[in-house]
């Protein structure tokens, strides 16, 4: 089943535009990625979907349901989490704070399940969100992101600017939630994306050029040597 498909969205920033006839599903309980170099579109995609960026043309349906003109609270709603790419978490509180938040709207999963797939947050529990590493924000984000009710991960930049041990942390997780969650995440890491991924789509200027499964891609150095990698 397509739990989300995205039909020929047309994305701008004022008369700028960042996505051409852009169009992605992903099905449910996949994980797909979207890989592409700096300023490709990869964080106007997930704006779009989580509604920080309407696009102007095409549209976007998730379980269903039209959600191309809702708010982004009614798409959080309906089941979409979303991981910015920095991270915001809301310094000044808690971390247990930081979870309590979205954990409260409901939903199946609870903050003890967020600390079984982080250990290091249950014990950073009472700790400021604004005094832990790089490291442990983005895995209180990532947890963040999964309670009150999320069926869609939407994953911004996982492992941008983390230690390899920390990446390694993050894979780790990201490996267990595959299970239980379906995921559309953007990586520069185009190894950590395949190895997590099952299938990949390449943004080259705000338009697709390539989608297919992610151990096709493994595969195909020459086509990431064309559109991902950076010399
Ligand atoms: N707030 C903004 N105002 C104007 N232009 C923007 C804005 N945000 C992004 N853009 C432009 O839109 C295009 C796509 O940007 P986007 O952030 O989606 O790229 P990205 O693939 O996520 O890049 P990165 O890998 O650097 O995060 C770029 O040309 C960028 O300069
Ligand atoms: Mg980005």
């Amino acid at each position: 089943m397509t739990m989300l498909s995205i039909d020929a969205i047309d994305t701008y920033y004022g008369q700028s535009q960042a996505l051409k006839n852009v169009s992605l599903e992903v099905n449910d309980g996949e994980v797909v990625t979207i890989l592409g170099r700096n300023g490709a579109g990869k964080t106007t995609t997930l704006k779009s979907v989580i509604g920080f960026n309407e696009p102007r043309r095409g549209s976007i349906t998730f379980k269903g349901e039209d959600i191309t003109h809702k708010e982004p609270y009614e798409r959080i709603q309906a089941g979409l989490g979303y991981v910015p790419e920095d991270r915001e978490v809301w310094g000044k509180l808690t971390v247990e704070e930081n979870l309590k938040i979205p954990a409260d709207r409901g939903g199946n999963r609870t903050i003890e399940d967020i600390y079984a797939v982080f250990p290091k947050l249950e014990k950073l529990a009472s700790n400021n969100a604004e005094n832990l590493s790089g490291g442990e924000q983005q895995m209180l984000a990532i947890g963040r992101g999964m309670l009150g009710g999320t069926e869609l991960l939407l994953l911004d930049e996982a492992s941008e600017g983390l230690a390899p041990k920390i990446v390694d942390d993050v894979r780790r997780a990201l490996h267990e939630l595959k299970d239980e969650l379906t995921i559309l995440m953007v990586e520069q890491n185009v190894k950590l994306a395949l190895d997590l991924a099952d299938r990949c789509y390449i943004l080259v200027n705000g338009e697709i050029v390539y989608d297919g499964a992610a151990t096709e891609l493994e595969n195909s150095p020459e086509i990431i040597e064309q559109h991902i990698s950076v010399d």
